[in-house]
């Protein structure tokens, strides 16, 4: 296991994935590790919804691409550069070995009678999922797989919950893929660290 804080240092967005998949007790044993991550009241608002199924996935992306379509038409996008995007889209998620979506619930959340103090709470339930899943990212660089954060659910939430028969209470944020890496990404620049704080002295 590498040290904890060259994981942090090293970890990147991996894409591309060998064929062969993870097993799905290794799968859960990285779930089992993410939700450790702060959150908030430790109301543990996530849902992870573990896509091992092919022809549910294959289901699943058709049906966010066909809508990830229209609002490329409504956009006034070009037919050639749609037809590349949504194949570009399709192979992405369809080779890779594992394909996870990540909800939010409100369920077990605070509730408040304005709306102001209901937005911080949302908020609030956003981040604890996002918590979770920069831990999912982290377990999976520590075990030698890789990893990407997609968005993709957050722009068709209806789509996803209706293919994959989620509850209500259920918001898609993002999905997970992971797999086996066959991409070594380059090093990545970030900004400097002084353009990022302030520090008060
Ligand atoms: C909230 C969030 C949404 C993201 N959405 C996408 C996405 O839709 N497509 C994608 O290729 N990468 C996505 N990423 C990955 C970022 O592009 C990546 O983390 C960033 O470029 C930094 O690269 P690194 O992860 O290799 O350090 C997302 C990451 C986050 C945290």
């Amino acid at each position: 296991m590498p040290d904890f804080l060259e994981v942090l240092k090293t970890r990147r967005s991996i894409r591309q994935y060998k064929h062969r998949t993870i097993p799905k007790e290794i799968i859960l044993e990285m779930l089992d590790l993410c939700r450790y991550a702060a959150n908030a009241h430790n109301s543990q608002p996530f849902r992870f919804i573990v896509i091992l199924n092919t022809d549910l996935k294959k289901r699943l992306i058709n049906a966010m691409t066909a809508r990830y379509e229209l609002d490329l038409r409504r956009d006034g996008v070009s037919k050639t550069t749609i037809q590349k995007i949504i194949t570009h889209s399709k192979t992405r998620f369809l080779k890779a070995p594992v394909l996870i979506v990540a909800c939010l619930t409100m369920e077990d959340m605070d509730h408040y009678p304005d709306q102001e103090r209901q937005r911080c709470e949302f908020i609030m339930g956003v981040q604890s999922v996002a918590n979770t899943l920069q831990n999912l990212l982290l377990i999976a660089h520590a075990r030698g797989f890789g990893a990407c954060w997609y968005c993709a659910p957050l722009f068709a939430p209806d789509t996803v919950k209706e293919v994959l028969n989620l509850p209500s209470s259920y918001l898609p944020q993002a999905f997970i893929t992971l797999g086996i890496p066959d991409e070594t990404p380059p090093p990545i620049t970030r900004k400097p660290l002084e353009d990022l704080i302030k520090i008060l002295e």
